[in-house]
């Protein structure tokens, strides 16, 4: 999801001139290349390092970003134990199905020490979603934005941002989310709460003194205006995002531009949808996200 935030003039836009670039503009797409090595990093968070499963040895992962209409080509290497998949959520993978990434749906998880080439074409989409490992719990770490820009030489239907900004709501368990989930299968209950809300995989001052330094700060400048690419990493919460003092405009939810409506606060549901709310849209991966916000 996209949002603007500005506490000034939009800078004005004239439709004609947009209408001309349109005209002039060729729309062309690229092949983008990535390599995601799946691999252990040690990263300290509420005072304590733990090891964690990362790609690239980041928390959160790399963004992958393409145009509209870019093939995009990720070849994921797993250097850890577990056996896994990355999904790339949202992602309507016309004609590319072997490509969603769903462990045992689509295919087989990649072992260790073996690599797996995801291709696929990003059709009819622009805006934010985002990957994640798609097995057991492991997209607790194991995620990172997806940026759809529109085509080379098409605006937004909206005043261009100043930046763009990706924010990545997560969780921080101290634990090992690994054992948490099997404990939580095994007892059939419900799994323990994580320690900490992160964003950007930081966790902010409210926690204990140490965490201060760990806060994900953004200077702004007054009166320009700053795409927030919103994304709910987390493993079961609804999140709420409020920024103090200011209001959001809404410019898209999923990759599809809506019609901008402000807002003061946002709810953004989990990727897990066990009953699925009414404001959820299944997905064929049985993942779903709001339909509004
Ligand atoms: C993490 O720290 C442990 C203990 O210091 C060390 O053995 C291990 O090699 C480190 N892992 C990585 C990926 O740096
Ligand atoms: C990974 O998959 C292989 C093949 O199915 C299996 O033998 C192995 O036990 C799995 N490893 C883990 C850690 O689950
Ligand atoms: C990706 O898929 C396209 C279309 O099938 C193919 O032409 C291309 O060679 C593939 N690229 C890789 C790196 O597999
Ligand atoms: C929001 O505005 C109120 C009233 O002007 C002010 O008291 C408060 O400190 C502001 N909050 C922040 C976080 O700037």
């Amino acid at each position: 999801m996209s949002m603007v935030i500005s506490s000034g003039l939009p800078a004005p836009c004239s439709l004609l001139m947009a209408t001309l670039m349109l005209l002039i503009v060729q729309a062309q797409s690229f092949t983008r290349h990535y390599n995601f090595n799946v691999q252990m990093a040690n990263v300290t968070r509420l005072c304590a390092t733990k090891s964690i499963v990362t790609v690239n040895g980041e928390y959160p992962g790399p963004a992958l970003v393409a145009r509209e209409g870019d093939r995009v080509v990720v070849r994921v290497t797993n250097h850890v134990a577990h056996n896994m998949t990355l999904h790339w959520h949202g992602v309507r993978q016309l004609r590319n199905g072997w490509a969603d990434g769903t462990a045992y749906v689509t295919q087989c998880p990649i072992q260790t020490g073996q690599s797996y080439v995801y291709n696929f074409t990003v059709t009819g989409q622009r805006g934010t979603l985002w990957w994640h490992a798609h097995i057991s719990w492991l997209r607790a770490t194991v995620h990172g934005a997806i940026v759809i820009l529109p085509k080379h030489g098409v605006p937004y239907p909206f005043a261009a941002p100043h930046m763009e900004v990706p924010v990545i709501l997560g969780e921080w368990w101290r634990a090992d989310t690994e054992a948490v989930i099997t404990r939580a299968l095994h007892t059939g209950g419900p799994s323990d709460v994580s320690d900490a809300y992160t964003i950007n995989g930081l966790p902010g001052p409210l926690y204990n003194d140490c965490c201060a330094k760990d806060t994900f700060k953004l200077k702004v400048e007054p009166g320009k205006t700053y795409m927030l690419r919103l994304i709910n990493a987390a493993l079961n919460d609804e999140l709420f995002f409020s920024i103090a003092n200011h209001t959001l405009t809404v410019v898209e939810v999923d990759a599809v531009y809506v019609k901008p409506f402000t807002v003061k606060t946002l709810i953004i549901l989990p990727p897990m949808c066990s009953s699925p709310p009414s404001r959820c849209i299944q997905r064929p991966t049985s993942t779903c996200r709001p339909l509004s916000t």
